[in-house]
């Protein structure tokens, strides 16, 4: 009810226009302006809007010279209470080098129904909507968790594909993958995009797994939930300071595995706006003075769908 589809729409021109306003930023080597500039538009589109809104997921917190930090209050006040979970430049890297991948994303949902975490690492595991919930699981071992894989989608474990952070956090995972003769599709950046890679048979990756942003998996998880599929987080509190802000923030249990429901419930709204090229959207291409962009969103329980947008940011 109060995630409209006008609302659905705004949201649409917002991380297009936070998408375009680091245009200026692609190949420039400047990652931290780059989301400053989409930080910034980002922040005044949604003070536009008829929402009470407030940032549950974001970039850092207010005692840290903050861009759009946890606890901020953003819209007008005069409509739906609303938590919402911002990346304003998911792949900072990808822009500052003019490498594919690099968007603008933010998810939202009613008060309450999206999980309010402080930024940390989390470790991840999703598949699609073809794998039986109980197949895959964070507590079970690599071998288990491909082993199942292989069943529930009858290939054999050479024909299975694991998305991946080429990190070397990662290496125990990459040796028994490697054991297991696994295809693995690594990548260098945006774990948003990866989590979102097992929602189409079209894209080859069967699982996606890993430790990644804390921030990136609760808004991965915003899509997913819309694709149903299976997506389990457990954040990774490793410094005190971590600790006591996970503590302040009301989490009990800081070695907690949580299933999709338990990060997002209820009806939500996921945008993620193109600013250089990927598997699932054009980025931004400039024609005169206007920007052509293209958005990928889910609304509700709808699935992922595309939309184009004209921006101008004058
Ligand atoms: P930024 O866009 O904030 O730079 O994040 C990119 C990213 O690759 C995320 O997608 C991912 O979750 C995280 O960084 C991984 O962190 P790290 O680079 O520390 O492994």
């Amino acid at each position: 009810m109060n995630l409209s589809s006008e609302l659905l729409n705004n949201i649409i021109d917002v991380t297009s226009k936070s998408a375009v306003a680091c245009y200026s930023f692609i190949g420039k080597n400047e990652k931290i302006l780059a989301d400053k500039a989409s930080t910034d538009i980002m922040r005044k589109e949604l003070n536009k809007l008829d929402i009470n809104g407030e940032v549950v997921i974001g970039e850092g917190e207010l005692d840290e010279a903050p861009m759009l930090y946890i606890g901020e209050k953003l819209g007008t006040g005069n409509g739906p209470n609303i938590d919402i979970a911002v990346d304003p430049v998911e792949g900072t890297n990808f822009v500052a080098k003019n490498l594919p991948g690099a968007m603008s994303v933010l998810a939202m949902a009613e008060k309450g129904n999206l999980f309010n975490a402080p930024e940390t690492y989390m470790e991840k595991i999703a598949v699609s909507n073809d794998v039986p919930k109980e197949a895959v699981d964070l507590d079970f071992s690599v071998e288990k968790n491909i082993n199942n894989l292989s069943e529930a989608l009858n290939k054999k474990t050479n024909e299975i594909t694991v998305c991946l952070l080429d990190r070397p956090r990662h290496d125990r995972i990459i040796k028994s993958l490697n054991k297991l003769n696994v295809n693995i599709k690594f990548i260098s950046d945006g774990d948003v995009s990866g989590a979102l890679l097992v929602t189409d048979k079209n894209y080859g990756v069967d699982m996606f797994m890993g430790i990644g942003g804390g921030p990136e998996g609760v808004i991965a998880a915003a899509a997913l939930d819309a694709e149903n599929c299976k997506f389990q987080g457990r954040f990774l509190f490793k410094t005190d300071r971590d600790i006591i802000r996970a503590k302040k923030m009301g989490i009990r249990d800081l070695t907690k595995k949580y299933d999709i429901h338990e990060i997002i419930k209820g009806e939500s709204i996921f945008c993620a706006t193109g600013i250089t090229n990927s598997d699932f959207m054009k980025g931004i291409q400039r024609k005169n003075e206007k920007y052509i962009t293209e958005t990928i969103y889910t609304h509700k329980k709808s699935k992922l769908a595309l939309v184009k947008k004209e921006i101008s940011l004058t």
